[in-house]
């Protein structure tokens, strides 16, 4: 056997379901090789902690801690089920801090790593790219994201999950607008990008769907035609909406807003009146329109992760640990075309910095895509004047 490998693992970035399936199947792999894997806490700043003395590198060792059960459960490996991060992670990095980067150089150094495992999302690899580069690393990096916009890879751990969560929210909200003929809005995550907006939209059942790929910012029109689509809905006999706004989308003013849902309730109601007040009878049918706003937050980033999730998780942990058998580091691990693959790390570095400095988003929803056209099919509002 080759000599025996001293692999670190880290999370960073927002949590997302299936982070801990990744690093279940990590361990497991490595073990059966006779390799080391050490967690390293709270993203790169773990490193800073090896340096301070706060962690000996036997502290870190993940086969060490088992996953202890009390009674009948004991040996029940839980992992794979579990929302969150063992490892904890880090949502703002440092980039710019030399006395910081130093440190994180300094104790990546200490633990003598043969290769890290870099769970994360395009910030995050963005950022430990460059330290990776500074201090020689040898790094695989695995895609995660509940706003699915990593490039290059068709599924990022943890979307489909939080799809699940926002579509199972539509439809327990379904009942209570339809009990009160109430249009709800429901205001999703996602960063500057629509695909968990778009995919529950469609999944969950909702009438309308904006998001910032198509509509970047609100307009006049588009709350008119939010409203023409509320009266065409009512004439079909459906007395109360869904509305699903990506948090992406600005306002009026081409602002971002933190309750962009509350803020477009409130245009709604101010446009449908005016509409009413009109002398075009058509309009009668938005008279005193009942609608609320619901922001979902943080709950689309936890929750038992999927039974995809889970398997994405696995097949991405396990490559990346055959990326590093291999010795065929600076990788990203990506899903394309229903496989698990591996491409050069530094051209989708490129494009994120790109995209970052340019403030926009690296992965967008395809605006001419087949998600998008399968929403207009349905009738689906998407905005679009
Ligand atoms: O990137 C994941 C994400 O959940 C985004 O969808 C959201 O905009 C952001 O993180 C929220 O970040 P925080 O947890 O720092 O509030």
């Amino acid at each position: 056997m080759a000599n025996p490998k001293r692999i670190g693992i880290l999370t960073s970035g927002g949590d997302c379901p299936g982070l801990n399936a990744v690093i279940r199947a990590v361990v497991k792999a490595s073990a059966l090789k006779g390799w080391e894997v050490f967690g390293i806490p709270y993203g790169t700043d773990g490193f800073i902690e090896v340096a301070h003395g706060k962690y000996q590198a036997e502290d870190l060792l993940l086969s060490k801690h088992g996953y202890a059960l009390p009674g009948m459960l004991k040996g029940l490996d839980v992992l794979q089920f579990l929302s969150g991060s063992i490892l904890g992670s880090l949502s703002k990095g440092h980039p710019e801090n030399p006395e910081i980067a130093a440190a994180i150089l300094q104790g990546y150094a200490l633990l003598n790593l043969d290769a890290l495992i870099v769970i994360g999302g395009d910030g995050s690899l963005d950022i430990i790219y460059d330290l990776a580069q500074k201090g020689q690393w040898n790094i695989i990096a695995i895609p995660k994201t509940i706003d699915n916009d990593v490039p290059f890879t068709e599924w990022a751990v943890g979307f489909t999950t939080a799809v699940d969560i926002v579509t199972q929210a539509l439809y327990d909200l379904t009942f209570t607008a339809a009990s009160h003929e109430r249009v709800i809005i429901v205001q999703v995550m996602g960063r500057d990008a629509g695909h968990l907006a778009l995919h529950a939209g469609i999944a969950g059942g909702a009438d309308m769907i904006l998001i910032p790929e198509l509509t970047p910012a609100l307009t006049v029109e588009m709350i008119e035609g939010c409203c023409q689509q509320l009266m065409k809905l009512r004439h079909a006999g459906r007395h109360f909406a869904l509305i699903v706004i990506s948090e992406g989308v600005h306002d009026l003013e081409g602002r971002k807003e933190k309750y962009i849902a509350d803020y477009l309730a409130d245009k709604i109601s101010q446009v449908s009146q005016r509409l009413c007040d009109s002398p075009d009878p058509r309009y009668c049918d938005l008279q005193a329109l009942d609608i609320r706003a619901t922001t979902l937050g943080h709950i689309q980033r936890s929750g038992t992760p999927l039974s995809i999730d889970r398997l994405l998780a696995t097949f991405f942990g396990i490559k990346a640990v055959e990326l590093i058998e291999e010795e065929h580091f600076d990788e990203v691990v990506v899903w394309q075309n229903g496989q698990v693959q591996s491409i050069p790390l530094k051209p989708i570095i490129t494009i994120i910095k790109q995209c970052h400095q340019e403030k926009r988003c690296a992965f967008p929803v395809d605006p001419e895509g087949f998600i998008v056209k399968t929403a207009r099919s349905l009738g689906i509002y998407l905005g679009e004047t």
